[in-house]
C-alpha cells in the first residue's frame, strides 16, 4: 500500500501533536521538530523505536500503535510540512558553529558535519536534516550518541559526538538551529 498522506495528518493530529505539533513544529526543546524531516529517515526513526535500536520509552508507546503503512503515511505527512527555526542572536557562538559544521576539527580527527548532513543542514534520504532544528534536541542527541544510548548508529555518530568539545556542540546547535 501507497502512503496515505491525509491518514497520516489525521493521526498526527489526534497522536502526534501533544509533543511535535500537529504540523511538526515542537515547542519544547525536548520534542524534535518534524517538519520538513525526510521522509526514509524519519520511517527509520520510527522502525528505530520499535525494535528498541533507539531506545525512547515514550516512542516506543507510539510506535506500538502504528502499522506499517501508518509509518509512511506519518512520515510522508511530516515530510511534507515547512521545516522552520530558532534564531540566535549570539553571533560570535555561530560563527564557532559554522566553522565546525563546514570544517570539522581537524585537530581532533572530527570531520566537517556538512560531508553528510548535506551543506545547508538538510540532509538527503538517509540523513536526517539538521536545520532548524532545536539546538537543545541537537544537544541531547549528541549526547545520546556520545553515551551510547542511541545504538541505531554507533559507528559514525558515537565516534563524532566523542570529538565534539562542549563549546563545539553547543556552537554548532546553535548555528544549525538558526540555519
Ligand atoms: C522523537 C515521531 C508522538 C516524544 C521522535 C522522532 C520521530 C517521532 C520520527 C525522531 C525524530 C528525529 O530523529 O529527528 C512521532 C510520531 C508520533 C509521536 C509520528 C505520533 C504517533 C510523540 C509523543 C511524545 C513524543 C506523543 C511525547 C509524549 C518524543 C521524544 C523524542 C521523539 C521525547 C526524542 C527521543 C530521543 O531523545 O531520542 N518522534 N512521535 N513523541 N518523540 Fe515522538
Ligand atoms: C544523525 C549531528 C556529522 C551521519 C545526527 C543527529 C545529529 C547529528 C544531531 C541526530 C538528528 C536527529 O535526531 O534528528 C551531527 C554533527 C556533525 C555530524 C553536529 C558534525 C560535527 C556527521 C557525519 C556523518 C553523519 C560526518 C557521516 C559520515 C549521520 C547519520 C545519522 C546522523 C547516518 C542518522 C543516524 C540514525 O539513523 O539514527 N547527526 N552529525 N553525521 N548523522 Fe550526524
Amino acid at each position: 500500500f501507497d502512503a496515505d498522506i491525509a491518514a497520516g495528518a489525521r493521526f498526527a493530529a489526534e497522536h502526534c501533536g501533544a509533543c511535535h505539533g500537529a504540523t511538526g513544529q515542537s515547542v519544547a526543546p525536548n520534542f524534535p521538530r518534524l517538519a520538513g524531516q525526510n521522509e526514509t529517515y524519519l520511517v527509520k526513526q520510527l522502525k528505530d523505536f520499535a525494535s528498541g535500536d533507539r531506545k525512547s520509552p515514550l516512542m516506543k508507546e507510539k510506535v506500538a500503535m502504528m502499522d506499517d503503512r501508518m509509518i509512511r503515511s506519518l512520515a510522508a505527512h511530516y515530510a511534507s510540512q515547512k521545516a522552520a527555526n530558532t534564531p540566535s542572536d549570539d553571533a560570535q557562538l555561530m560563527a564557532v558553529g559554522q566553522f565546525v559544521y563546514e570544517r570539522g576539527n581537524v585537530y581532533a580527527g572530527l570531520p566537517a558535519c556538512l560531508s553528510c548532513h548535506d551543506t545547508q543542514g538538510r540532509g538527503s534520504a538517509n540523513m536526517p536534516r539538521l536545520a532548524g532544528q532545536h539546538p537543545g534536541y541537537i544537544e541531547t542527541q549528541l549526547l545520546h550518541f556520545h553515551q551510547r544510548a542511541r545504538s541505531n548508529d554507533n559507528a559514525v555518530m558515537t565516534v563524532i559526538s566523542a570529538r565534539l568539545s562542549p563549546l563545539e556542540t553547543k556552537a554548532v546547535a546553535a548555528y544549525l538551529g538558526n540555519l
